[in-house]
């Protein structure tokens, strides 16, 4: 019998075999087989048991902050390029394999009560996270948040400008929303990343062809914002995570109050939309989500507004029906914007 040495060998198989240069993670635990010569140093217990989704700009960061306030829940450790984000389901970190990932979570102390979970709000529309995650952790329960696909876009636009994208300074919001076929390709580039993860539909029916209904949580994002303690509860229950955590207790309004009071000349109101909630901290200070989150910009254009609405009109349309076979209400940001379409 001859062979070849192991790098040989693996670039022959790989040559006979193509299609399986794309790894596709199992827990190494659920598998007898697997779990003999799995090295006894090893544990399968460093495993996100949900997952918050994103998409990006819809209040992620705020839930994660709310998440991580729980005495159960544990997120990853920050990775240094994508900070507290570990993007290990949607791009090329996922070849880097599983122990790289599971490098990112600390070993609970008890697997039962304990929760990991991780925060990548890129998964969302990612093609590849849902059949991944459901590969590594089918068990895992998901969890996404809805606002207005328009001001999301808007959101991530300012988003770019702020972090200096190129063509984001370069080009109006109108610009990139409306970019044809013609267009440059930087801006036809920026146009994408902006306006697909809007696609809600299209995104949460990828997830639900890996993962059954039950495992999926969808927030309303501008319930999130008004009113965290209740969407709180709802994801403890979504969850079954214990103790109870009190979130009324345990957050606060950001008192921007404080500012108008000493700026009245100026015309300045409180703003309940703006106004966020915060981690209430002893002595009565806050801890509040940086400076990168609520950002001041001026508000979208009707013209930008309107062409966003009848660009996503489809997609809100089957968005409606999705969440109407679910059994789940409809946020009210989609009713207004179902009542443009009659
Ligand atoms: P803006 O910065 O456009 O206002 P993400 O963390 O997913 O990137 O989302 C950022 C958005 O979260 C912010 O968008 C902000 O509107 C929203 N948000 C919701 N609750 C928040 C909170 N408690 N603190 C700060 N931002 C919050």
């Amino acid at each position: 019998l001859q062979t070849l040495p192991p790098a040989q060998l693996a670039h022959k198989y790989f040559e006979l075999f193509p299609d399986q240069k794309d790894p596709l993670w199992q827990n190494p635990c659920d598998d007898k087989r697997h779990r003999d010569i799995w090295s006894k140093e090893k544990t399968c217990d460093r495993l996100p048991k949900f997952l918050v989704i994103g998409p990006q700009k819809t209040g992620t960061t705020a839930l994660y902050l709310f998440l991580v306030m729980h005495p159960s829940i544990f997120s990853n450790s920050p990775s240094p390029k994508t900070f507290e984000e570990v993007q290990f389901f949607n791009r090329n970190n996922y070849h880097r394999g599983i122990d790289w990932y599971m490098d990112f979570f600390p070993v609970p102390s008890n697997v039962t009560t304990d929760f990991l979970f991780e925060k990548s709000a890129n998964y969302f529309h990612s093609e590849e996270a849902p059949k991944r995650a459901a590969s590594l952790v089918p068990k895992a329960k998901i969890i996404t948040i809805l606002i207005d696909p328009s001001d999301r876009a808007y959101s991530w636009y300012q988003h770019q400008r702020s972090h200096e994208d190129p063509a984001a300074l370069k080009f109006s919001f109108y610009e990139v929303i409306s970019a044809g076929p013609r267009a440059p390709s930087e801006l036809r580039a920026l146009q994408k990343r902006c306006l697909i993860p809007g696609w809600y539909a299209s995104h949460i029916e990828r997830w639900l062809v890996y993962f059954p209904p039950f495992q999926l949580l969808i927030i309303d994002g501008q319930q999130l914002r008004m009113d965290p303690a209740t969407v709180m509860d709802e994801v403890q229950k979504f969850l079954g995570v214990s103790p109870h955590y009190n979130y009324s207790e345990a957050l606060t309004k950001r008192t921007d109050l404080k500012f108008i009071k000493l700026f009245p000349s100026r015309g300045i109101r409180f703003d309940s939309h703006k106004g966020f909630w915060c981690q209430l901290l002893e002595e009565g200070k806050t801890k509040c989500l940086g400076k990168s989150k609520g950002r001041k910009y001026p508000p979208m254009d009707p013209d930008s507004r309107a062409f966003l609405s009848s660009y996503y009109r489809d997609h809100n349309v089957e968005l409606s029906k999705l969440l109407h076979r679910l059994g789940q209400p409809l946020p009210s940001w989609l009713r207004q914007e179902l009542q443009k379409v009659r």
